[in-house]
């Protein structure tokens, strides 16, 4: 039997306790984060060292025992290894350039030399992880990474690039198989590096309409999901459309991907209902509950504990760990979900 419990429920085994993992779980919340942060100058900077970043994507596993330990890297990275400028401008966010809305693709040269540093975390870590512990890479999907990529910066409403996608789609969609086409390749060499699960990242999903979700999130995702496994048929997805509600079920069912997390707005009860049965699913406590801790942390986990105890379920964040989130509460939480004595 596989000894990771994480593994065993993407292949649709239900265990008692389910694994869990945070969203964004290395990071600004951590004091030891934050001290390699000052050290290395920068976000960016931990993104390009190898050894730095292997050592972030392993602090929370040391700290928290969680049962995945995700890859430290940004989703941006793809527009980056596309040919754009990629940046953080501080107390605000990132940055790319030159700007999709009024530049061509093809104005870029496209620089995949540039995610190599990446695979050389995944190798370090690799190394490192303990037997028990899944080690998942990801992705942004192509649709938020496009918002992105021709906003040049991150968006209220993704108002410039769901005008593009009606606007020019011709000229949408080659942004769109440009990172399709990336996006394989990187989980691919993710994957052969030694990720064993990949997560796609779609944050935006929720902004478009049912016929522009087909064509811009499901169609691309089942693209990338199609490619990876012809390059790695052992390959492992979890499917992450936030913020895609009603429309979920059609992505379950279209994609191809494995599993599917849910954001904190879905009710996992109702997920249980309209998900395909056996499906595991990822989820999805609100992060603020975990700010909150306390009576309401223990009845808001458990609520989504007991919603999907008869499936396969990894326990998640329904999006990010906060940065102002207490070391307390999520050890708080761990036991909750472990069934641990220190809750
Ligand atoms: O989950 C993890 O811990 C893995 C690492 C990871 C990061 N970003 C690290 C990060 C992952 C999976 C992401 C995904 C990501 N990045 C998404 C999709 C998921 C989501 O959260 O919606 C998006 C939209 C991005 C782009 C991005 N990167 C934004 C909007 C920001 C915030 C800007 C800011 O200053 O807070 C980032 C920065 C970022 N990515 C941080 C981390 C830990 C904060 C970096 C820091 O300042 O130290």
């Amino acid at each position: 039997m596989n000894p990771k419990p994480l593994l065993r429920v993407l292949a649709g085994e239900r265990v008692d306790a389910p694994p869990m993992w945070l969203m964004r779980q290395a990071g600004r919340y951590l004091p030891e984060y934050r001290a390699l942060r000052a050290e290395k100058g920068g976000f960016l900077e931990l993104v390009s060292d190898s050894e730095a970043a292997a050592e972030v994507t392993l602090q929370p596993i040391r700290r928290f025992g969680f049962d995945g330990a995700i890859l430290f890297s940004d989703i941006l990275v793809v527009p980056h290894a596309l040919g754009q400028d990629l940046w953080f401008e501080a107390g605000e966010g990132p940055r790319l350039a030159p700007r999709l809305v009024d530049h061509a693709l093809e104005s870029l040269t496209a620089a995949p030399e540039r995610l190599d540093p990446v695979y050389g975390t995944v190798s370090r870590v690799a190394a490192a992880l303990s037997p028990q512990v899944t080690f998942l890479g990801f992705a942004g999907s192509p649709w938020t990474n496009a918002t992105y990529m021709v906003a040049g910066q991150g968006s209220r409403d993704q108002s410039e690039t769901r005008r593009m996608a009606y606007g020019d789609p011709a000229a949408f969609q080659a942004i769109i198989d440009a990172i399709v086409a990336m996006t394989i390749d990187y989980l691919a060499k993710q994957i052969e590096a030694g990720v064993e699960a990949v997560q796609l990242f779609d944050s935006w999903a929720g902004s478009l309409s049912p016929s522009q979700f087909e064509r811009w999130v499901i169609a691309p995702n089942a693209a990338i999901v199609a490619g990876l496994r012809a390059r790695c048929p052992q390959a492992r997805i979890i499917g992450f459309p936030k913020g895609a509600g009603g429309k979920l079920a059609a992505y379950a069912r279209e994609t191809g991907v494995d599993a599917i997390g849910l954001d904190e707005t879905v009710d996992p009860a109702w997920a249980h209902r309209e998900l395909p049965a056996g499906m595991p699913v990822q989820g999805n406590l609100d992060p603020l509950a975990l700010i909150a801790g306390g009576d309401e942390l223990r009845t808001a986990a458990t609520r989504v504990v007991d919603a999907l105890r008869d499936r396969p379920h990894i326990f998640n964040l329904g999006h990010g760990i906060q940065q102002d989130t207490p070391i307390a509460h999520v050890e708080q939480l761990i036991a909750i979900v472990r069934g641990t004595p220190a809750a």
